[in-house]
């Protein structure tokens, strides 16, 4: 690696927490940064999706001494404070938080909303995939004072709606609002607060609105979501590497904060 790319990109003694890291596209995140020479957190729901996770990244990197898993449900306060403090007893302090629990849970009319799915998808993406993570790892960076990294996952839906997932539009739009307002209230402590945007990649949680599980044909919304799409397909996470590791680096974007990079094949540019 040349000289200044080592300086931008190099992230060998850091520490990364990946919440939602066994998901499609947080483990993808985790394989950046692992292969960035990053120490990796990952945290995630259940046993079973972590020892997924880490044999996954295992495989790929070969860095189990730099990897670890910590389960949590991270809509849970206290809990994220004991994985934080498992964490910080297991690597060098982390310096870099990537939020990417959240997710979809299906669609309907707006009259037939399910109110108890709509809180659900609000806690889901908006407390679990950003608010008590935040809350929890930035007062821990405030109080060391630390200065640190925080990356969310915003959506399509974040800038223009999508249909009838009106509890996924709310909190996405939600996870922008939050992105830049945290990113300006946490400048005086040295901590930047940015968004990736993926456009449409097959995650667990979307899966079943795009594929049709009987055939694994697309369905009618994962055929017109590829007409939408300049590109013509939907996104492979590895994709997301380059913003992932951008954002992550204080070398490379230390001046950079609130914003959101869509990595969209041209999602939010479509016209006719
Ligand atoms: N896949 C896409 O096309 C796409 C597009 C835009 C945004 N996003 C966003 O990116 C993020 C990741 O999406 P994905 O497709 O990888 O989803 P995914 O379902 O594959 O991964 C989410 C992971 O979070 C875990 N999780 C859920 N609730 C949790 C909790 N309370 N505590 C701990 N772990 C929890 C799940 O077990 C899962 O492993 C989400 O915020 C999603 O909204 C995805």
């Amino acid at each position: 690696m040349s000289t200044l790319l080592k300086n931008l990109f190099d992230l060998e003694g850091h520490t990364a927490i990946i919440a939602g890291g066994a998901g499609v596209i947080g483990t993808a995140m985790a394989g950046t940064l692992l292969g960035a020479g990053a120490n990796v957190a990952v945290w995630s729901r259940s046993r079973e999706s972590i020892d997924w996770a880490l044999e996954k990244l295992t495989a790929e990197t070969g860095a189990a001494n730099r990897l670890d898993g910590f389960q949590v449900d991270t809509g849970d306060e206290e809990a994220v404070g004991e994985a934080l403090q498992l964490t910080t007893g297991r690597f060098a302090a982390p310096c870099i938080l990537i939020n990417a629990v959240g997710g979809n849970l299906g669609k309907s009319p707006f009259i037939d909303t399910d109110i108890t799915q709509f809180e659900e998808i609000l806690r889901l993406n908006l407390l679990a995939g950003l608010v008590v993570p935040t809350k929890v790892v930035a007062a821990y960076w405030i109080e060391q004072g630390m200065r640190g990294s925080i990356i969310n996952l915003t959506s399509m839906t974040s800038y223009m709606p999508l249909s009838g997932v009106w509890g996924y539009d709310a909190a996405k739009a939600g996870v922008l609002n939050l992105t830049q307002a945290t990113a300006n209230a946490f400048a005086q402590h040295g901590i930047r607060v940015n968004a990736i945007a993926p456009g449409f990649f097959l995650g667990k949680q979307n899966r079943a609105l795009l594929v049709d599980e009987n055939t694994g044909d697309y369905t009618p919304r994962g055929k017109a979501i590829i007409e939408r799409t300049p590109f013509g397909r939907f996104g492979n996470p590895e994709e997301l590497a380059g913003a992932t590791l951008f954002l992550a680096s204080e070398k490379a974007s230390g001046f950079v904060t609130g914003v959101s990079i869509p990595v969209d094949g041209g999602y939010l540019i479509h016209n006719i």
